[in-house]
């Protein structure tokens, strides 16, 4: 059995977290490899909501949880998840070379977004990008650093005290944070490492979407880390070999929370619609989250550049609510129409997107067969992307999903 990759080929909120759930039967361990707690990832069993934003989506399958070096991990999330999947029999391990968000970063997050004024990014003001960014600067505490209390937390208090207007006493936080880190803290590589030695597998669960990768997306209005499968060796600790798979997600539609660019964005009329049927709002932050038509264009741009072969297509539902619906089959630009979404990246406000109409999908799921309009989309898919598509979801729950 081999590793498995997932990540997002949109801008995130593409379902992740349901397949991750899903698959998670055939692994020793899931493993988030970016982000931080600007991430909500959403499992539903029997009609039961559970919201992750830091711990893996596999709690509820009793796998054991591993945060990654590469994740900025935020303490008092951390500590609220832990309570919330106490009863389920897993066992957590977080890097000990992983990120620390203070609830500094997290006021300099707002502050960040204050003066950009009408540029702001829109962030989730969890304070990911500054701890990122505080780690470049070999200010920001490790998770081994809080533990032996050995980094010079100082330097920086002094640092953000000059943009700050008070920094405030960090002790409590500090105590609370060692005592609970002490017992989560370890080598997530070496854990990795055996589960493979002895045969078993992992599946690496990736948060955003491939749009919002920092150096991939629609900089500047991206995400702070890697969301890409090229970010978990260096995320986890083990040589790229051994990613394994990458299979990639994607709603039979687009969704964006936050500013930036968004080709095929729709009218206010059509969004209302679809936010409405497919509940979009922010598992994080709640704010509605802008509608877009499924685009091939920037999906042939996340398969190729996570080298993905298998996708989970997700949502189906939502659309089989509309009479018809459009895909965006190239872009538009300077007069001339392309299928290349790196070249058209510098000028991607600029992009008209080129739709082929009159989709449709009935209502037609079961979890043995699917409907011949389903079935249309899927072989559309397949042929465009040249993936296989593995799952297929139509609703929020797990038992909601056909496997081929
Ligand atoms: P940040 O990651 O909080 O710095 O936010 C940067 C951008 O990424 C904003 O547009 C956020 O809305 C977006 N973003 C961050 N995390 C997620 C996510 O998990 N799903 C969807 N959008 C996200
Ligand atoms: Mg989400």
């Amino acid at each position: 059995m081999e590793n498995l990759c997932i990540v997002g080929l949109q801008w995130g909120d593409e379902g992740k977290g349901k397949v991750v759930d899903y698959l998670a039967d055939g692994f020793d361990s899931v493993v988030r490899f970016n982000g931080g707690s600007n991430a909500g990832h959403t499992v539903v069993v029997d009609g039961s909501r559970h919201v992750f934003h830091l711990l893996p989506s596999a709690a509820l399958k009793s796998k054991n949880l591993l945060i990654a070096a590469g994740v900025a991990v935020d303490p008092d999330v951390l500590s609220e998840e832990l309570s919330l999947v106490k009863r389920y029999r897993t066992r957590t391990v977080v890097d000990f070379r992983a990120t620390v968000v203070s609830p500094l970063d997290k006021m300099m997050d707002v502050m960040v977004e204050e003066l950009r004024g009408p540029s702001a990014i829109g962030t989730t003001r969890r304070g990911v990008g500054p701890a990122y960014a505080l780690r470049a600067f070999r200010l920001s505490p490790r998770i081994a650093d809080i533990i032996t209390d050995s980094l010079d937390m100082a330097s920086m208090r002094n640092f953000y005290s000059k943009f700050l207007p008070k920094v405030p006493d960090m002790e409590d936080w500090q105590r609370k944070s060692r005592i609970l880190l002490k017992k989560i803290a370890g080598n997530v590589s070496d854990v990795i490492n055996e589960i493979n030695e002895k045969g078993g597998a992992v599946l690496f669960e990736g948060s955003q979407g491939t749009l919002l990768d920092l150096l991939y997306g629609t900089y500047p209005f991206v995400t702070a880390s890697g969301t890409l499968s090229n970010y978990v060796p260096e995320s986890v600790g083990v040589p790229p070999n051994r990613v394994g798979d990458v299979m990639g997600v994607a709603k039979c539609y687009a969704t964006r929370v936050g500013s930036g660019p968004f080709p095929t964005e729709t009218d206010k009329e059509d969004a209302a619609k679809i936010r409405n049927e497919g509940n979009e709002y922010g598992s994080t932050t709640g704010r509605p989250r802008r509608i877009g038509w499924l685009d091939m264009v920037s999906l042939k741009y996340a398969v190729k550049i996570n080298g993905v072969k298998r996708v989970s297509l997700t949502k189906l539902d939502v659309l089989s609510k509309l009479k018809r619906f459009k895909i965006c089959e190239a872009y538009s630009v300077d007069g001339e129409e392309t299928e290349d979404f790196a070249r058209c990246l510098p000028k991607i406000d600029e992009v008209r997107p080129v739709y082929s109409d009159g989709w449709t999908i009935r209502g037609e799921f079961d979890r043995n067969r699917m409907g011949g309009s389903v079935q249309r989309l899927i072989d559309y898919i397949e042929e465009r992307l040249r993936v296989d598509v593995k799952l297929v979801s139509w609703g929020e729950d797990r038992s909601m999903t056909y496997e081929r």
